[in-house]
């Protein structure tokens, strides 16, 4: 059965199958809404129910209370709809930021790469272009049908070749029954997207602050590999925390770039060891380094605690919520 979904205040129609959700209708249609886990998680893509009547799906408590829920409130990304819909949503896209609409894409694995201790980059070699903003992720499916958010490390410059970086969770079904068991060069996959509203923001000129931990790394990396091909002559400074040098991958990609060209600063961040005579995390290196933020623009990529301790030390050091873009990243198994 499929019903109609009205969005407002846009006015657009969308047709809505009764077990798709009005999130994944909307955005297969190319009309943007907020988002970010896509699971029922972090409320990102609360709207208002005006008319009809929904199944919740898989919404947490704690992302949409039972007050809210009483009052109309659903989460798009896991709401189905049971007849026709009305539904009202903040939509925002801020000025050059492009909506490409999400699709179902196949591929072929170019390579999976030892990167670090708990670390693998895949390549997937894509059977159709992908069209995507640095800092977006696609929802990869195992071949037992599970499905997990990976960001995208490589850039819209090059878009049949995707590069995901994997991080091992221990019994994870995905990653150690999978990605660290079997997953091999040949194989072939299949993913959705683009996902997510942390994108670049190509039309913000100041001097930007890339901030990540462990493979929170990616979609930073692919902001840094834009700025680079597309010359875009954006400042931009990366801290990338992990405990251990053994921890950083990319590293030798990082210190060429910030040797060869002087709009690009690498900082890692290690807690257990030092680089250039420092140790600390994140935020510990980034009070260190700017006593003032104001005046920058800040993506913060990584576990949900480094995205706010990051965010604190920015807010203390003057940066605005305005000028600062997060992703939380989960443990996703
Ligand atoms: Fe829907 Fe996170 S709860 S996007």
């Amino acid at each position: 059965t499929e019903y109609t979904v009205a969005i407002e205040p846009l006015g657009a129609e969308v047709t809505c199958r009764e077990d798709q959700t009005v999130l994944d209708a909307c955005l297969r249609e190319g009309i943007w809404l907020p988002h970010a886990c896509t699971h029922g998680t972090c409320g990102t893509c609360k709207a208002e129910v005006l008319e009809g009547e929904v199944n919740y799906g898989d919404a947490s408590p704690y992302a949409l209370l039972e007050s809210e829920r009483e009052e109309g409130a659903a989460l798009l990304c896991v709401a189905t709809p049971r007849e026709d819909l009305t539904v009202e949503a903040e939509v925002d896209v801020e000025e050059g930021v492009d909506i490409h609409p999400v699709r179902d894409y196949t591929g072929v694995i170019e390579s999976v790469e030892e990167a670090g201790p708990r670390v693998r980059k895949v390549i997937i070699a894509a059977d159709t272009p992908v069209s995507f903003n640095p800092g977006q992720y696609v929802s990869l499916a195992s071949p037992t049908g599970e499905v997990r958010p990976y960001s995208i490390a490589s850039t819209p410059q090059d878009p049949s070749r995707i590069e995901l970086h994997i991080q091992l969770s221990d019994g994870g079904v995905v990653t150690e029954g999978w990605v660290f068991k079997s997953l091999a060069a040949g194989d072939r996959v299949s993913f959705t997207g683009p996902y997510g509203k942390f994108s670049w923001r190509p039309l913000r000129e100041q001097p930007v602050v890339l901030l990540g931990s462990g493979t929170g790394l990616a979609p930073l990396k692919s902001m840094v590999r834009h700025v680079a091909e597309t010359g875009s002559g954006h400042q931009v400074v990366l801290y990338h925390g992990v405990a251990t040098r053994d921890d950083l991958y990319d590293k030798e990609f990082f210190t060429e770039l910030d040797e060869q060209n002087d709009w690009f600063s690498y900082r890692p961040a290690l807690s257990k060891d030092t680089w250039n005579d420092r140790t600390g995390r994140v935020p510990a290196l980034l009070a260190e380094d700017y006593p003032r933020a104001a005046g920058n623009v800040a993506y913060i990529c990584g576990n949900p605690a480094m995205v706010t301790d990051t965010m604190k030390a920015l807010m203390k050091a003057r940066l605005f919520p305005r000028d600062i873009y997060r992703e939380d990243f989960f443990d996703s198994a």
